[in-house]
């Protein structure tokens, strides 16, 4: 994929579904009894991952499109895989899914691609060990393949080192089927996608602070989910709208979840010019349009409890900080290092190439504004973030821009260089 400098981007957008509230929708709605119907389901690649493993595991699943039925068999009605379960590219799915699995009474092995089998599972590979479950790392390294071995499990308070809804929902699902309560305590509180969608379906769940707690249940009962649209993808949008001149986009139907929707309060004290107009909840979620407007912008430091609320959104945060006069900091956030990619490396090298100056530090990076870009050749390593980051960096650089595996977008939004290009104007 090629780009070079857009005149101004102008128009409306509706945004594909929720990744993480996607992949959550089928794995709950295949535990629960009855049928879930799930709205505006995210066809990306990930969460296709979601729909497959369950289906391996005896779930009836119809894929319409925008609509997803699942047919849940029960809290103990998934049956043994015949082959080890393909999670592809999609951390979500393996490390939520461990959770599921570690109270199953059969044994099965999950894998995925090389990005995949190169992140860190201990971090649910430790908190399910000690609820009772036996897992090990085929590599032996730490990494999938994992082998899970579900059995009785018992309730446990775990503080987990890590800020990560994954983590944190791993260890509520196998919550679900201990002798007693599960609480897990984390440094700053993550995504609660999973909290508020447990409830919908019936559980027993709330939150302490920065401590999730959860009752065992008997029985999860199917329910519709309405999925809004996914903030993480709203992102490149919102950046793309504020950095190139004389824009304005309406994005329609955008999840603004307080524990999602940090990129928000970013942009407000970068000096952007955001309206959330027609606020509703779905299915227990925010959501509202968003009227972005092309700003000056500042820069901003962003850490702490923030980092947890714009995770995700972090690249094309710092894209943007090139564009905005002054110095960005973004500290606490070392997490961007096992995500699909080395994110601050590799944020860090692409961003130099196309003449901006950054500094790549430990748990994040300092990015000096308002220096001009120029295009380049990017290297995606794959990431569907890293793309989309970089397309919308094109639009503001001198020259073309080229990514590549630019396909990787697929990820979390196929189509999103068809919705780009409709809102260019040159
Ligand atoms: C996700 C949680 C985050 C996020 C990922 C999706 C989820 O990961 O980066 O894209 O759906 O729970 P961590 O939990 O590892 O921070």
């Amino acid at each position: 994929m090629k780009f070079t400098r857009a005149k101004r981007l102008r128009g409306q957008i509706s945004i594909p579904g929720d990744k993480s509230i996607s992949h959550r929708s089928v794995m709950f709605g295949s535990i629960a009894s009855g049928t879930t119907q799930i709205c505006h389901y995210l066809q990306g690649a990930d969460c296709l991952s979601t729909i497959s493993c369950f289906q391996k595991m005896g779930i009836a699943i119809e894929n319409k499109g925008d609509t997803v039925l699942v047919h849940g068999k029960g809290m103990r009605g998934l049956t043994c895989p015949d082959s080890a379960l393909d999670c592809g590219n999609s951390g979500t799915t393996m490390r939520l899914i461990s959770g599921i699995l570690a109270a199953q009474d059969f044994s099965v092995t999950l894998t995925g691609d090389a990005s995949i089998q190169r992140r860190p599972m201990k971090r649910v590979m430790e908190p399910l060990t000690l609820m009772g479950a036996a897992i090990t790392s085929v590599p032996d390294n730490g990494c999938a393949p994992l082998t899970i071995r579900g059995g009785a499990l018992c309730g446990i308070h775990y503080t987990s080192p890590v800020a990560s809804a994954q983590v944190k929902s791993a260890i509520l699902l196998a919550g679900l089927y201990a002798d007693g309560q599960t609480r897990v305590t984390e440094p700053w509180v993550s995504r609660d996608h999973s909290e508020i969608m447990l409830k919908h379906f019936g559980a027993h769940v709330s939150r302490e602070g920065t401590t999730a707690v959860i009752s065992p249940a008997r029985e999860l009962y199917a329910n519709k989910v309405v999925v809004p649209g996914d903030i993480s993808s709203a992102a490149y949008f919102l950046c793309a709208g504020l950095m190139v001149p004389n824009s304005q986009i309406l994005i329609r139907d955008v999840g603004i979840n307080p524990t999602r929707a940090g990129i928000l309060t970013v942009i407000k004290a970068m000096g952007g010019q955001i309206q959330l107009l027609n606020q509703h909840t779905a299915s227990g979620e925010p959501a509202a349009d968003i009227l972005v407007s092309s700003s000056s912008l500042h820069g901003t430091v962003i850490q702490g409890a923030l980092i947890p609320t714009l995770i995700d959104e972090l690249p094309v945060i710092a894209a943007m900080a090139c564009f905005a006069q002054g110095d960005t900091v973004i500290r606490d956030a070392a997490e961007l290092k096992v995500k699909e990619s080395d994110r601050i490396a590799v944020m860090a090298r692409n961003l130099s190439a196309m003449g901006a100056d950054v500094e790549a530090t430990n748990d994040g990076m300092i990015i000096h504004g308002g220096k001009p870009l120029h295009g380049a050749v990017i290297d995606s390593c794959l990431d569907h973030r890293i793309a989309m980051t970089f397309a919308v960096a094109g639009l503001c650089a001198d020259g073309e821009t080229s990514i590549l595996g630019a396909e990787c977008v697929n990820i979390s939004y196929p189509g999103f260089y068809e919705d780009l290009g409709r809102l260019i104007e040159r």
